[in-house]
């Protein structure tokens, strides 16, 4: 058994490294975390050791209690991940309260999990509630386009939605129930945790204004395809801004409503008002 062969190991690394070739992860920008299967845990039990204490999470989440997560270093690079992943990553096993964790596997030259680990594990609380289990990743990066945006456009959910839908007519298709906007605020804490879970109760895809995105998915490459996706929406209206006073011709709120009827897909109404 050997925990760097897992597929969900391999699907991790894949991601964190592509991330951080598309300049999505300066330094060590952004986190990424993985909620790993009942199964794939007991297979690579024989990797863990309990001589780590456990830590308060600081806030409970009590229906992840007893699971076990893969994430990313606090301080650690993406860019270093691939080649040397036990000294970047950690495996991570809740207590059955919800209360605590403790690293299991990994940071072999010391550290701890990422400074948002809050974010992390409320978001997963959220999204295996409201998924019925089917959501495992949670992705946060710091592509530039978006970033840029929050400096131009109202923090508002339903104006960041409908700009960025507009923008590839995949993208109400991609993620119809739009995007969060959380206004400027301390990150690495319980409070913009807090702020965050309780938007991915209704999005996938929610801003850090001045910061960066996190999202939600299922699978790595949803995660990752969900972001690429966002992100060329958000370069093509940094582009269209950078051209022109104003928009000459658009794609309008009945036209998404339109795509949304033709590849069956719910669109948030609430943001085409
Ligand atoms: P960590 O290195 O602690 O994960 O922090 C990076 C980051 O992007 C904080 O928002
Ligand atoms: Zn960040």
């Amino acid at each position: 058994m050997d925990i760097l062969k897992e597929d969900f190991m391999q699907g991790f690394i894949d991601i964190a490294t592509e991330g951080y070739k598309k300049g999505w992860h300066e330094r060590n920008g952004g986190n990424l975390s993985y909620r790993i299967k009942p199964e794939e845990a007991e297979r690579i039990k024989g990797c863990f050791s309990y001589d780590r204490p456990f830590q308060e999470i600081g806030r409970a989440v009590p229906n992840i209690g007893g699971e076990y997560f893969l994430v990313t270093g606090s301080g650690k690079y993406f860019r270093n991940i691939e080649k040397n992943p036990s000294e970047n990553l950690a495996v991570i096993e809740i207590d059955e309260a919800g209360e605590k964790y403790r690293v299991v596997w990994g940071l072999s030259k010391g550290g701890r999990p990422t400074s948002e680990l809050p974010t992390h594990l409320m978001n997963h609380s959220v999204k295996k509630e409201l998924t019925q289990g089917r959501h495992r990743i949670i992705y946060h990066s710091h592509p530039a386009n978006i970033i840029a945006l929050t400096f131009v456009l109202p923090l508002e959910d339903a104006a960041f939605s409908r700009e960025i839908w507009e923008m590839i007519t995949e993208c109400p298709i991609v993620f119809p129930e739009g995007i969060g906007v959380v206004p400027w605020m301390v990150p690495g804490g319980c409070e913009i945790a807090e702020v965050t879970a309780k938007l991915m109760e209704k999005y996938n895809v929610v801003l850090w204004a001045h910061h960066g995105i996190f999202c939600s998915e299922e699978d790595f490459d949803s995660a990752f395809g969900l972001i690429e996706t966002v992100e060329k929406a958000a370069e093509i209206l940094v582009k269209v801004l950078s051209m022109s006073d104003g928009k000459r011709q658009t794609i309008t709120a009945q036209d998404i409503r339109n795509v949304a009827v033709a590849y069956y897909v719910k669109i948030n109404e609430d943001l085409l008002k």
